[in-house]
């Protein structure tokens, strides 16, 4: 399969992804039986996960979805990272983080320390694929649904380039 310059080899298969989301699913209903979580998805490549993953869940939630945009603070090399289009208030809600890929994890310090201070009652991350030999950051990821190899991958939401989000399968980078 080639999306611009690159090819890639099929690696995982739209039942093989599904089968997994369907287990994540009864997890966290299970998990949350008690409450009503809040789910915040990071967009764009988050979209078809998310869908998914609401599908498979038998408790009351609810679901909103953010862009995370950083720009550099004025006299200072720090980066601060913004929410935009959260409308929910987060205080004291139960906060379940969905992302499409977790690398060096460095975006999602970013956005838990931001979601701290809007202090909810819990914050926990459900991400579809973790690079665990590219994370950096110490980070505590409660619902994962494959770890990879450091290897590219786009299908099932993530792109290559604006591309490839279609895909309902997911391919990795020819070696
Ligand atoms: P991190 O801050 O290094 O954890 O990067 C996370 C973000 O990088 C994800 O939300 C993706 O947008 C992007 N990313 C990292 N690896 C891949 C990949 O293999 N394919 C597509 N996007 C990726």
């Amino acid at each position: 399969m080639k999306i611009k310059d690159k090819e890639f080899d099929i690696y995982l298969n739209t039942s093989q992804i599904e089968e997994r989301i369907s287990q994540l699913g009864h997890q966290i209903s299970n998990d949350y039986a008690h409450c009503t979580p809040l789910f915040v998805g990071i967009l764009n490549g988050v979209f078809m996960f998310a869908s998914q993953l609401f599908k498979n869940l038998s408790i009351q939630a609810e679901i909103s979805f953010i862009k995370l945009s950083s720009y550099k603070k004025l006299n200072s090399s720090g980066q601060v990272t913004q929410l935009l289009g959260l409308n929910e208030t987060l205080f004291q809600r139960d906060v379940i983080i969905l992302e499409d890929i977790v690398d060096t994890g460095t975006t999602m310090v970013q956005l838990l320390e931001v979601m701290d201070e809007l202090g909810p009652k819990s914050v926990e991350i459900a991400t579809l694929l973790f690079k665990s030999d590219t994370l950096v950051e110490k980070l505590d990821l409660k619902y994962v649904g494959f770890e990879i190899p450091d290897r590219f991958v786009v299908g099932y939401g993530l792109d290559y380039d604006g591309l490839g989000r279609n895909l309902t399968d997911i391919y990795q980078l020819k070696s």
